[in-house]
């Protein structure tokens, strides 16, 4: 059952009591409703992908109650600084170089060396935010392919019973998405037209990129050459090891396996989805000096999240 929360109070304070132990909670924002999860929690941010049914790992938003808060996890520039002054709190979301050292799960972005940050201004999720007292991971509410939801009965049609909440705050004032401006490269790129209009992020910033074509659809991340991945070659469906591979395993290793990272030991797809970008990156750091030429990849079932590993998987074991 998916409990239905007031945003006054007592509603907020369980709100944030369930996003710390790890549930998923619908939150109204001023653009759209977020499905909310602790984005510090990998098996968290993995069940939210689970929820919206998703076919991919798409990096997902992280939201704070503050502008310094949001500059925890990542590494604001001049020009990032200077837009969350004045267009902070708001419809606005900034991606920038992810602090190495950031709490935030890797499976947030997707992998990814940047971080999306937003820091909404509704003040029902602002109270969350600070609630909570943790980045919190928020695609819309939505099921994959559907369009985004502006009322909690909205988020109910598409999920209840899905997830644990939905901090109800009434219709969402701006009903479109945040504007996403990509600030990791020389020049500023809008990725997403959104609530945000280009004209007050010029007026404050000077010209800005258009990167989404002229039908508004985003190019997605997940493509992008900066997409993360590992300097080993990847070997998919492994049903033998060689000495010289590292194996990135799901549910009982092979036999004469050497390194090796294990996904998820009882073959769980949504721990796995949790471990995935950590194991890739973990047996890409310490394979070579092992002397492992190749990460090996045991067969992944495409059930359920199983869907989203192998699509990402595929690309990492692509020719580049
Ligand atoms: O208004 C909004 O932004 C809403 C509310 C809930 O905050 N959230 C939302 O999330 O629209 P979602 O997941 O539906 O869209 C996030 C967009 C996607 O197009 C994604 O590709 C992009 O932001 N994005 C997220 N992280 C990114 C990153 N590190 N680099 C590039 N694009 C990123
Ligand atoms: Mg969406």
């Amino acid at each position: 059952m998916t409990e239905l929360l007031a945003a006054d109070a007592p509603g907020i304070s369980r709100a944030a009591a369930l996003l710390r132990a790890g549930e998923l909670v619908a939150l109204g924002t001023e653009t759209v409703y977020g499905l909310g999860a602790d984005a510090t929690n990998a098996r968290a941010v993995a069940a939210v992908f689970a929820a919206k049914q998703r076919p991919r790992f798409n990096p997902l938003i992280c939201h704070y109650p503050d502008r310094e808060a949001a500059f925890v996890d990542v590494v604001p520039n001049e020009i990032a600084r200077r837009i969350a002054a004045s267009l902070w709190p708001g419809p606005l979301t900034l991606v920038l170089p992810r602090r190495p050292q950031s709490r935030v799960a890797l499976l947030t972005a997707a992998g990814l060396d940047s971080l999306a940050v937003r820091v909404p201004s509704h003040p029902a999720a602002a109270a969350l935010l600070r609630a909570a007292a943790r980045p919190v991971a928020a695609p819309s509410a939505n099921r994959s392919g559907t369009v985004s939801p502006t009322t909690a009965q909205h988020v109910l049609d598409g999920l209840a019973g899905r997830i644990a909440a939905v901090l109800d705050s009434g219709p969402c004032p701006v009903g479109i998405e945040s504007t996403v401006l990509d600030l990791m490269g020389h020049d500023p790129v809008l990725l997403r037209p959104g609530g945000t209009t280009l004209e007050a992020i010029e007026a404050e910033i000077g010209p800005v990129v258009q990167s989404a074509s002229s039908n508004g659809v985003l190019r997605s991340p997940g493509m992008m050459a900066s997409h993360y991945a590992p300097s080993l070659p990847v070997r998919l469906d492994a049903v033998s090891v060689s000495k010289d591979e590292a194996l990135l395993a799901f549910g009982t290793p092979l036999p004469g396996a050497g390194t090796t990272y294990n996904l998820s030991p009882g073959g769980d797809p949504i721990e796995a989805a949790a471990r995935l970008f950590v194991g890739l990156r973990t047996l890409d750091a310490t394979g070579p000096a092992l002397g492992c030429k190749r990460i090996a990849v045991m067969p992944v079932p495409s059930v359920g999240l199983g869907h989203a590993i192998n699509d990402r998987l595929r690309r990492a074991a692509s020719p580049r």
